[in-house]
């Protein structure tokens, strides 16, 4: 049997996603390349004369033919890149995006600040912070580990919310994976606990914002993510207006929320503001 090479197996996966309709033919085929030999896709990408096993070729075919048919290659890896951590990714939650990086940078300075600034007592109650709609964990995980690198995860209690039991457990494996599982609570709510009674310092949510009529129209792989997490009803708001509802309560005086939305959502989501949060 000749000897198979990761230069030729790449070229034949790529061009079989390229024709499959994957936007990302070559990046795909390096992942999965990567994923059934044990490496990096940098060490895939260095050594295009690399012999590939026969175990790991046929592993790499096989991920091919499911990569084309949609599935997501984060689920095939099982795993995603978020803020530079190494996140579980499987069918259970909603993959992390990368723009939903810039919603863990803001959280990550909002903590900062009002620790830094605010007056407070070596005897000062935690920050209380809440990722509403977790997934994954993404948000709430990636910001646990940043602030132990900031030597501030002990001033603030993290909370991390789902409707999805499922989406909860891969989250909760995610907090584990990282070393955070005993520094985040994680409750089934709908968006909060106890209606939003108690309220946080800072509040953080990546809900479903996708119009229920976009939806069929997103990209194929979308289509093996859960429908909850991307469904916001007919307007695409019908999830983030219940939040907002809520903040009246859910949110202390001083407190803030940073919400992630569509990005023809802006105006909307202002009105609603108005609406909901007068003054
Ligand atoms: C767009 S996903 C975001 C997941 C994760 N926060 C992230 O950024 O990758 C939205 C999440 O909100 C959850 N969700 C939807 N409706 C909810 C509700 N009423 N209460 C709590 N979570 C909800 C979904 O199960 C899903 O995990």
């Amino acid at each position: 049997m000749p000897v198979e090479r990761t230069g030729a197996l790449l070229r034949e996966g790529a061009d079989l996603l390229a024709a499959s309709g994957s936007e990302t033919p070559r990046l795909d085929a390096e992942l999965l390349l990567g994923h059934a030999v044990g490496v990096g896709r940098t060490v895939v990408l260095a050594h295009p004369e690399a012999p590939v096993g026969a175990d790991a070729a046929r592993r790499y075919r096989a991920d091919v033919a499911r990569r084309s048919t949609g599935e997501p290659v984060a689920y095939l890896r099982g795993l995603k890149e978020f803020y530079g951590l190494a996140f579980e990714a499987d069918p259970r939650a909603l993959i992390p995006r990368p723009e939903t990086e810039r919603l863990v940078e803001l959280a990550e300075a909002e903590v900062m600040r009002r620790l830094g600034t605010l007056e407070r007592s070596g005897d000062a109650p935690p920050l209380r912070v809440v990722d509403v709609g977790t997934g994954s964990g993404a948000i709430a995980v990636a910001l646990a580990v940043a602030l132990r690198g900031r030597r501030a995860l002990e001033a603030v209690d993290i909370l991390a919310t789902d409707i999805s039991v499922d989406a909860l457990g891969l989250a909760r494996e995610n907090a584990v994976g990282h070393a955070v599982a005993d520094r985040i609570r994680f409750v089934e709510a709908d968006l909060l606990p106890d209606g939003g009674a108690s309220p946080f310092d800072v509040i953080l949510a990546n809900l479903p914002y996708v119009r229920t009529g976009v939806i069929a129209t997103l990209p194929r792989s979308t289509s093996f993510e859960p429908r909850l997490a991307l469904d916001g009803g007919p307007d695409g708001l019908a999830v983030i207006e219940r939040l907002l509802a809520l903040l009246p309560t859910a949110l202390a005086a001083d407190g803030v929320a940073l919400l992630e939305i569509g990005a023809d959502q802006g105006e909307a989501i202002e009105d609603l503001v108005a609406l909901r949060l007068p003054g």
